[in-house]
């Protein structure tokens, strides 16, 4: 949540902090702003409401020059998104740009208030500036200032400071959220991640947990949580800078739906082996033999795929699985037992619940997996083991190909898992390892039914609401077509497993509330297809998405039918994804919202 951005020794920095901020616009985009030191070594600030292209059109308007600043584009917490609230967060000494929450901020505030300092804003971020020139005021330099009121703040937060008068330097200091330096060609950037910096330079430095940098245009130096000088490891990231293109199409999106046959071969090509015909996991860190249960834990869309591979891990594994949303994992003080595994579900490693989740998992002992996208993310850098989904970088905020690539990725952990539990007979292996190496080019015919959902989609505009059914892992695909067409149409939706309505939800059913139900041919479709018929038989209105062998036995039945692609039960729910992601896509496009970045939405939610 949240972006920051700096760069000092830069001969443009405000261009350098826009471009930074356009990149890291999919982690919040309510306000943004800059901060750049003038000739003088005085503070200028530009800060506008909404979009990064906003504040690029007031530069244009009130252009800044100069070589050091700091940038952020905000994702509220504290404080509506107003042009006061903007981030930087300035004094005539200090600017601050924050990503994060202090928690305690009013102690702060209250404080700072009462020795005389006053506020301009009501954010918690603008306690960062206050303190730090209370501080400078009392006599101490800029850097032990920032180390003396970081001890001080509480809370989870990523910041970049500069200060009046001092050009040649850059402070960031990072407890909870992410924060990487960028080393340049006679200048350093800073930013929330690699992402920001790419464009720039590739050989990135990833602070630690509790780490302080000092940056200047030649040199870095970082301190970590006790206070001393410690040197971190330079990489060159393997992000390209040249990835974040629509390729042609009118949205993120859209372009991510249709990446999703070349990108889930991708990450299958991880796992499967060709030659042999079959799926090899690498060497896991626990003996699945001895396994008595297994966790998953994620937020959102991460932990749909999580309910998916908990009836793939308790089915082909036989291995009893719990899946939980990490905002509640975390607190809820569930027993762990040393030794026992927890799959940890997120597409930009970064999630704040699933990552102190990840943690608390650790402290107790649990031998942690981290199912990961981006590759240099806190939780791929701290898991015991990582399985990298190769989705590549996903900028519409709303998860569509890291899904499906989390899902291809957790099948071949349920196979591999079944395999050392002998609990998949060979026969059976290689028929699910044949099924799910057709899957990118089952998932490519799946994609051919786009025109079907774009006129489905048409009459769904003006509805106040939907229903999605499903049955087995149909149900958690449900779930997830019900999140995407909600936060992107910004229509009512809501899923059920499809024996679940007759205790209540069937109640709602009458001609004018649509119901998507997810029916694959498989052991449970003759259950799911009783329950459409008790929908049809109170007037209720059934876009069925099925396969031909459905589509034959119920097309008379229901309003409307997409046939999908018959597969092996077990790879359905690969499918079934895609046509739920177009049905929301199609609808948010037709009703006019904003589809790559929703309101109140950021894509990677670093505060819990
Ligand atoms: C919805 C969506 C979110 C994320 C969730 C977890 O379309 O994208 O629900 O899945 O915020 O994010 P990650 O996977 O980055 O931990």
């Amino acid at each position: 949540m949240c972006g920051i951005v700096g760069v000092v020794g830069a001969a443009d920095a405000p261009a350098i902090l826009v471009e930074g901020l356009r990149r890291l616009e999919y982690r919040g985009y309510d306000s943004a702003g800059i901060a750049v030191l003038d000739e003088a070594g005085g503070i200028g600030r530009r800060r506008a409401e909404g979009r990064i292209a906003r504040l690029d059109a007031l530069l244009s308007e009130q252009p800044m020059t100069g070589h050091i600043g700091i940038g952020h584009t905000r994702w509220a917490t504290h404080g509506a998104p107003t042009e006061a609230n903007a981030h930087p967060h300035a004094t005539a000494r200090v600017a601050a740009v924050h990503n994060g929450i202090i928690e305690n901020y009013r102690e702060l505030r209250a404080e700072l208030q009462a020795a005389g300092r006053v506020f301009a804003s009501q954010t918690d971020t603008e306690v960062i500036p206050q303190l730090i020139t209370a501080l400078i005021e009392q006599g101490l330099s800029p850097v032990d200032a920032v180390k003396a009121a970081l001890v001080r703040f509480e809370g989870a937060f990523a910041l970049g400071l500069v200060f009046a008068g001092e050009q040649d330097l850059l402070i960031g200091a990072r407890r909870g959220s992410p924060l990487a330096v960028g080393h340049g060609d006679g200048c350093m950037y800073l930013g929330s991640d690699a992402m920001a910096l790419v464009p720039f330079t590739r050989e990135i430095t990833y602070l630690d947990e509790g780490d302080m940098v000092v940056l200047t245009r030649a040199a870095m130096t970082i301190y970590d949580a006790t206070g001393a000088e410690v040197v971190r490891p330079r990489r060159q990231t393997e992000l390209s800078s040249g990835a974040v293109g629509k390729g042609g199409h009118r949205h993120f999106m859209l372009k991510e739906i249709y990446e999703q046959p070349a990108v889930i071969g991708d990450s299958l090509r991880t796992f499967l082996d060709p030659a042999r015909g079959t799926i090899e996991m690498k060497e896991m860190p626990f003996d699945p033999g001895r396994l008595t249960r297994m966790l998953i834990v994620a937020c959102g869309t991460s932990a749909y795929a999580g309910m998916v591979a908990k009836y793939w891990i308790e089915q082909l594994a036989r291995l009893p699985v719990d899946v939980d949303v990490a905002s509640e994992f975390r607190y809820r003080d569930t027993p762990l037992t040393a030794g026992e595994v927890a799959v940890f579900i997120s597409q930009s490693g970064e999630t704040a619940d699933t990552l102190a989740a990840m943690r608390h998992a650790r402290a107790g002992g649990v031998v942690t997996i981290a199912v990961v996208n981006v590759p240099e993310s806190s939780m791929a850098r701290e898991a015991d083991l990582v399985l990298r989904t190769k989705a590549g970088p996903e900028i519409g905020v709303a998860s569509t190909k890291a899904f499906t690539c989390q899902l291809v990725t957790l099948v071949c952990l349920a196979i591999s898992l079944g395999r050392a539990r002998g609990t998949i007979d060979t026969a059976r292996d290689q028929k699910l390892t044949q099924a799910i190496a057709e899957v990118p080019s089952r998932v490519a015919d799946v994609l051919n039914n786009d025109g079907r959902m774009r006129s489905i989609a048409e009459s769904l505009v003006h509805v106040t609401g939907v229903l999605y059914v499903g049955r087995g892992t149909a149900f958690p695909i449900a779930l997830e077509g019900a999140l995407k067409f909600k936060e992107i149409s910004y229509i009512h939706a809501e899923a059920y497993a499809a024996g679940e309505l007759k205790h209540g939800p069937i109640a709602l059913i009458d001609d004018g509330l649509p119901v998507v139900a997810l029916a694959p041919s498989g052991p449970l479709f003759d259950k799911t297809a009783s329950n459409i018929e008790e929908i049809v038989a109170r007037r209720g209105r059934v876009i069925l998405i099925t396969d031909e062998a459905g589509a034959a036995r119920l097309s008379d039945l229901v309003a409307e039918v997409v046939v999908l692609p018959t597969v092996d039960p077990v790879v359905a729910p690969l499918l079934y994804a895609l046509p739920v992601q177009l049905l929301a896509y199609h609808t948010a496009v037709l009703k006019g919202t904003d589809v790559d970045q929703p309101r109140n939405l950021a894509k990677s939610v670093t505060v819990e």
